[in-house]
């Protein structure tokens, strides 16, 4: 099992940096890397993700090409939004040599990867220093206001985010809030709300 899903020192963001990507010798990563199919033969990776992809897969050999499940996936989140959707996986699987069961397999690994859209993640960290400074009655009124303002986002509690000294911390879109207050809570949801309408508007 992955030291990241064991100890959560990766969470919210997998650094990628232990078991996922064991380090070889770059002689090898030279000479040995797995190529890409062309955007033809894809239908989820847009073109722009597909380089990434290959800038990833250009890291491992070829015989080890599964370590770059996690990335992969990661990539594909970022792409779609707040999930990893079906084509997305037979993507990376056809990309690392392996098996759809195999990326959903290291997906499930995962908290921070999600095979289903549930809302975009609005983690409250609810390790011991935020909990004394009012993890709970946040993340209870995150609830209240998210159901208030009908943004489409998924609450849960996360553990040590590494912002102990600002506690009590929160991630949400890519971005820690430190030192949060209920009203700070109302004010990033209304934010998000304002940005929900907006691309609602620019889709129809
Ligand atoms: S305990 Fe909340 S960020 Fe560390």
């Amino acid at each position: 099992m992955c030291l990241c899903s064991l100890t959560g020192v990766c969470r919210p963001v997998p650094c990628y940096a232990c078991c996922c990507a064991p380090s070889f010798p770059r002689a090898v990563s030279a000479v040995s890397v797995v190529s890409v199919s062309s955007p033809i033969g894809m239908k989820f990776f847009d073109r722009r993700s597909l380089e990434i992809a290959r800038q990833l897969l250009r890291r491992y050999p070829k015989e080890w090409a599964q370590g770059a499940t996690l990335p992969l996936l990661d990539l594909a989140q970022r792409q779609q939004g707040n999930f990893v959707p079906q084509a997305a996986l037979r993507e990376i699987a056809d990309m690392t040599k392996s098996t759809i069961a195999r990326v959903r397999a290291t997906a499930s690994q995962y908290e921070y990867i999600r095979l289903s859209d549930s809302g975009s993640p609005f983690r409250v960290c609810t390790s011991w220093m935020c909990e004394e400074k009012g993890a709970q009655a946040l993340r209870k009124h995150a609830q209240r206001e998210a159901k208030r303002l009908d943004v489409h986002i998924n609450i849960e509690s996360a553990s040590c985010l590494g912002g102990c000294h600002h506690a009590p911390v929160l991630w949400f879109q890519d971005r820690l809030y430190e030192n949060m207050s209920c009203s700070d809570v109302a004010v990033v949801l209304k934010e998000e709300k304002v940005e929900e309408e907006a691309e609602e508007k620019e889709s129809d």
